[in-house]
């Protein structure tokens, strides 16, 4: 094939390409998903591999997440970051540390922001729940929180991006028009391990804008 005919088969193979990965960026900051490994998707909790649902006190529950009621059989000492990621498949709630050290499994609870992985899922019962997948509109519009990681490629990896979202949405909720100072202390929970904070925080101010633009909390 020569060249001509090859740049009359694929004329337009640059803007595609920066189409299609405009939007597998917008699919990935609406899911939340970032880096995934098998040893990583599959670790379980510290005790609880292998044992039976009996041994553990297994029990049907109702939780509230993302505005649908989900029944899930939970485990005594299950926290809600192991709920959300692998019995209901919401996996854009990291698990960094699995200590609460890290905030990558920050969750809204009831508006205020948590550590799913320091907050054990019975707790949550009659509660209203809020993941990184609660937050795009149904027609996939991204929440404007979420259009100013798009705006500014705020993050480098992204594995602490869903935490961020959600510690400065529960931030905003009660101070809905910081400085970068007060904004910066309101996420101070978070970590990114890619030392990416000072992007973070121009997004996050961002976003905070556009929320105050369109009216949204
Ligand atoms: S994974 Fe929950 S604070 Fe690090
Ligand atoms: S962007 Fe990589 S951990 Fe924050």
């Amino acid at each position: 094939m020569t060249d001509k005919m090859h740049a009359k088969d694929e004329p337009s193979a640059q803007p595609r390409d920066a189409v299609s990965r405009r939007a597998f960026l917008k699919g990935v900051i609406a899911s939340g998903a970032a880096v995934s490994a098998a040893a990583y998707l599959f670790r379980a909790p510290e005790g609880l591999a292998g044992m039976a649902p009996d041994a553990v006190g297994e029990r049907l529950i109702t939780l509230n997440v993302n505005g649908r009621l989900r029944r899930v059989d939970v485990m005594r000492q299950e926290t809600l970051a192991w709920t959300l990621r692998y019995k209901l498949g919401l996996t854009g709630t990291k698990l960094g540390c699995d200590r609460g050290e890290c905030g990558a499994c920050t969750v809204l609870i009831d508006d205020v922001p948590h550590y799913s992985c320091s907050t054990l899922t019975h707790t949550v019962r009659g509660r209203k729940v809020v993941t990184i997948e609660g937050l795009a509109a149904i027609d996939g519009t991204l929440h404007p929180l979420q259009q100013a990681i798009v705006d500014e490629q705020g993050f480098q990896c992204a594995f602490c991006m869903s935490g961020f979202v959600m510690s400065t949405l529960g931030f905003l909720k009660t101070h809905p028009n910081p400085t970068r100072e007060q904004l910066a202390h309101g996420v101070s929970g978070n970590l990114c391990r890619c030392q990416d904070y000072d992007k973070i925080l121009t997004t996050m101010m961002r976003g905070a804008e556009n929320l105050r633009r369109v009216g949204r909390g």
